[in-house]
């Protein structure tokens, strides 16, 4: 089986569905961000801080390369994965691409509180998560296999749902 990988925007549940997909699917999980933690020895705060977001984000494409060299696993992926063009050649070539649709207020409420996401740590969060979805929803379109409204289905629905599509019984 080819990976597959869950895209979105902060806050969309990529990590805690991926979890609960690859269990019912009895696969195993990666995260490029747990990933690129582990590489680095160092967290995301951290990165940005030192390197830039240009630093992280050539992390980000030699941890998805990786990635992309294995099979058989559930990949939940940072917001920013789309913004290299040889990042989503790699989603689209490597396995069945699945995105989690938010809306603003759940990405808010679920990121509000959060002091690792770099990018939100600015006066107007909700601004930022609709100026960076404005750029990033197309993106996310272009690349994905399924296009999943998470709305208000359970992170457990939502795993199931997917799994019923990528394994033909939907
Ligand atoms: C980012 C999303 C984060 C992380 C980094 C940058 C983005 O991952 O990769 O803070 O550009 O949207 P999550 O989507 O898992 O929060």
């Amino acid at each position: 089986m080819k990976n597959i990988y869950l895209i979105g925007p902060m806050g969309a549940g990529k990590s805690t569905i991926g979890r609960l997909l690859a269990a019912e699917l009895h696969l195993p999980f990666s995260d490029t961000d747990k990933l690129i933690e582990e590489k680095t020895g160092a967290d995301i705060p951290w990165i940005f801080d030192v390197e830039g977001e240009d630093g992280f984000r050539k992390r980000e494409l030699s941890a998805l390369q990786d990635l992309g060299e294995q099979q058989n696993q559930v990949v939940a992926t940072g917001g920013g994965i789309v913004l290299h063009e040889d990042n989503r050649r790699c989603l689209i070539n490597t396995g069945i691409v699945i995105y989690l649709v938010a809306s603003v207020e759940q990405l808010l409420q679920r990121t509000g509180k959060d002091k690792k996401r770099p990018l939100l740590q600015v006066d107007n969060p909700e601004e930022k998560i609709r100026e960076l979805l404005a750029e990033r929803d197309p993106l996310y379109r272009d690349v994905a296999d399924h296009v999943i409204e998470t709305g208000a289905l359970s992170p457990k629905s939502v795993a199931e749902k997917i799994a019923e599509l990528c394994t033909g019984k939907a």
